[in-house]
């Protein structure tokens, strides 16, 4: 796993891309992609999005080692774009106890990228201001409509006061590039959260 240490009981689970030519297939990515992801391990776990197909081997790896064995209670649907979300339908066949947390415009849309047979009664509708209790964590859903996508939100974890982002202030370039934060940020504002 990669070696980014977020605290004691959130872990990154995310996986550096650096094989992949164009960002949604036109946007230059000389230093690669990061798709982020986490995990929350408290009495409830909860896995903060998916990552991309193309590394989906690397994740579950990140994921199993994060768990412990352990099973997780919910995965939290920040954001419906294959980037964040391929590997949704993976998740809940690996975890049939799993429920899926998204708003309502997340499982709107939902069926036109998986076919959950069981998605009613695995799903949790959350809108803004809702919680969740994980144990001593507790996230905040806070909505961010068109920051990127229409069902886009966000969570803001309270007991270690972590804003899980989704898109908002994403860039291009891996984590484990090292340059300066802003021109990549400022490119990846301007072309895919603008
Ligand atoms: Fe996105």
């Amino acid at each position: 796993m990669k070696d980014i240490v977020i605290s004691e009981n959130i872990k990154y689970i995310g996986v550096d891309d650096n094989d992949i030519d164009l960002f949604e297939n036109q946007y230059t990515v000389p230093n690669g992609i990061s798709y982020n992801s986490y995990v929350i391990l408290d009495e409830k776990i909860a896995i903060m999005d998916t990552i991309d197909k193309r590394k989906t081997t690397e994740w579950l790896n990140n994921l199993n080692e994060a768990l412990n064995g352990r099973n997780p209670d919910y995965l939290i649907i920040s954001h419906l774009e294959p980037d964040h979300a391929y590997n949704i339908e993976t998740i809940v066949n690996k975890y049939p106890n799993i429920k899926l947390v998204g708003n309502n415009k997340t499982f709107a849309f939902l069926p036109q990228f998986f076919d959950i047979k069981d998605l009613e009664q695995r799903k949790i509708e959350v809108k803004e201001g809702d919680t969740l209790n994980l144990g001593k964590h507790k996230l905040h859903f806070l909505m961010a409509p068109m920051i990127h996508w229409p069902e886009v939100m966000m969570e803001y974890e309270e007991s270690e006061k972590i804003l899980f982002s989704a898109d908002a202030f994403g860039k291009f370039g891996t984590l484990s590039t090292n340059e300066d934060w802003d021109c990549e940020a400022r490119r990846y504002y301007f072309n895919i959260v603008r």
